[in-house]
């Protein structure tokens, strides 16, 4: 090896330490090179081509808005060999219903022995926890000693909520929020300057 490539190989070192270093001052000035997030990433996707509604299904509020007792009690069929709901009628497996709507979590059936998960929950008996704990019992009080898988269909809670209400009572149910739906000119003209945008690029 000569004095030469000596002197090459010492030049390309050199620059390496020197880029490395560049990189390590860039991170520590600019926060490690870590963007911040946007406040609403990606893409808003407003209406659907033409012009309908997308359809994200009937709110919960819509669907006790629109849902009823009587299916409800259909519904119920399905919690009865551990429920009742008629006033003063006993415990079974599971806690005397009548009047829980409203009512403190895991307080309304007397001389019922509540799990510890269910008791140290707290709050109340409101319409999204009673839709939280039918979707999923142990996912709304992980250890609760109701071995119900949970009802799937958000139909079916809604009408068996109903049917809990008529059955004691509960608080007025959640108001209906209308949304505006998009005004369709809007999607019309959408249309028009992708036509004219199709024309021009013939
Ligand atoms: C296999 C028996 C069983 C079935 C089926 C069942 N439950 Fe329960 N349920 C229980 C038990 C046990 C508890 C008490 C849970 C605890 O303390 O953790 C309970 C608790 C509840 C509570 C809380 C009551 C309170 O006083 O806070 C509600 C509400 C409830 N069940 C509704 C229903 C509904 C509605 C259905 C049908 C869709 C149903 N359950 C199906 C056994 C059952």
């Amino acid at each position: 090896m000569n004095d030469r490539t000596n002197t090459i190989f010492g030049w390309v070192l050199a620059s390496c330490g020197i880029a490395l270093g560049a990189n390590i001052v860039a991170g520590i000035y600019f926060g490690g090179g870590e963007a911040e997030m946007p406040e609403n990433p990606g893409y808003i996707i407003e209406a659907a081509e033409d012009g309908a509604e997308v359809d994200a299904g009937p709110t919960f509020a819509e669907l006790l808005a629109n849902g009823s007792a009587e299916a409800g009690q259909g519904v119920f069929a399905r919690c009865a060999a551990c429920h009742s709901v008629e006033q003063g009628a006993a415990n079974g497996i599971g806690p005397n219903l009548h009047g829980v709507l409203g009512e403190a979590i895991a307080a309304n059936a007397q001389g019922f022995g509540y799990s510890s998960a269910l008791s140290g929950k707290g709050g109340e008996w409101t319409y999204e926890n009673m839709n939280a704990w039918l979707e999923r019992p142990r996912g709304f009080a992980d250890g609760t000693s109701m071995s119900f898988a949970g009802l799937g269909n958000a139909e079916d809670r809604a009408n068996v909520i109903l049917y809990l209400r008529e059955n004691g009572g509960g608080p007025d149910l959640p108001e209906v929020v209308v949304e505006e739906v998009p005004v369709e000119g809007e999607a019309a003209e959408g249309e028009e300057a992708a036509a004219e945008e199709e024309a021009a690029a013939e």
